[in-house]
């Protein structure tokens, strides 16, 4: 069966259907989000944070979004691959742009790439769009922005959210396919969404987005310390790893694995 492309998610979004995105960064998660049916996982670059143990997405380099890219690519079958351009890899211009999306999709075989900014990104966007890649904007927090802007709520206050709803349409103009609001009021995150054709994507932006995105070490319980409020948490796998690592750790000290049946003569 072929994979979700683009116009699969514009149709489910013309259709009234909400949707639901997770970030993925290795294969065999992203086999398991597959086979539940997530029909559009993100290589975000919040693989700093949640995979390679880095305070923030700014050290993130082109090399490991390649890398894990192509494993989350690699490990599934049916849904659409987003990877992110990671902080550096598209600041200088379309050019710069277009050469890194362009390994992304030809090397690690994604379907589309996402990157931060409104209208200052729109001929970055434009660029891409008219390659042929599918382009997924990002606005509101841009957490590769976390020097300049820190991470707090965007887009409050009249001037604001008139910004906000600049950049959703400037975005939407140069040709994106979807964009993701990070956590901007839900009143506002309802509005660019009536606003706009293209499907929202939204992360701590309320319930009024045509879709929904999670980190998922953060919804799934893996995360350690803080998460933030907008995420809900659906299981406990720290939990349950821990209790899985500590049980075996007991059971060589004392002895008692491996047992016979682990066992070769
Ligand atoms: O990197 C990421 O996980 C993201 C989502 C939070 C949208 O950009
Ligand atoms: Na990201």
């Amino acid at each position: 069966s072929r994979r979700v492309t683009v116009h699969d998610i514009a149709a489910a979004t013309e259709r009234g259907e909400k949707w639901p995105m997770l970030t993925a960064y290795d294969a065999m998660t992203a086999s398991v989000f597959d086979e539940a049916g997530i029909p559009v996982m993100l290589v975000g670059d919040s693989m700093g944070n949640c995979h390679l143990g880095y305070e923030t997405t700014v050290p993130v380099t082109m090399d490991e979004m390649a890398m894990l890219s192509a494993a989350v690519v690699r490990g599934t079958k049916r849904a659409l691959i987003v990877a992110d351009l990671p902080f550096g890899a598209y600041q200088e211009g379309p050019v710069q742009a277009l050469r890194n999306a362009t390994r992304l999709v030809k090397d690690a075989g994604v379907g589309a790439v996402k990157l931060e900014g409104g209208e200052r990104s729109h001929e970055q966007i434009r660029l891409l769009v008219e390659a042929g890649i599918p382009v997924m904007g990002h606005i509101g927090l841009t957490p590769q922005s976390v020097n300049a802007m820190g991470y707090r709520v965007q887009g409050r206050g009249e001037e604001a959210a008139q910004q906000l709803l600049r950049d959703a349409k400037a975005v939407q103009d140069a040709g994106a396919f979807a964009v993701v609001l990070e956590l901007v009021p839900a009143e506002l995150a309802a509005e660019v969404t009536r606003c706009l054709h293209i499907p929202t994507v939204g992360i701590g932006a309320g319930p009024d987005t045509d879709a929904q995105v999670l980190v998922w070490t953060d919804m799934a319980g893996l995360t350690g310390g803080k998460v933030p409020r907008f995420s809900k948490q659906y299981a406990d796998l720290r939990q349950v790893l821990g209790h899985a690592v500590r049980s075996y750790a007991e059971e060589v000290v004392g002895g008692t694995f491996p047992q016979p049946e682990h066992t070769f003569h």
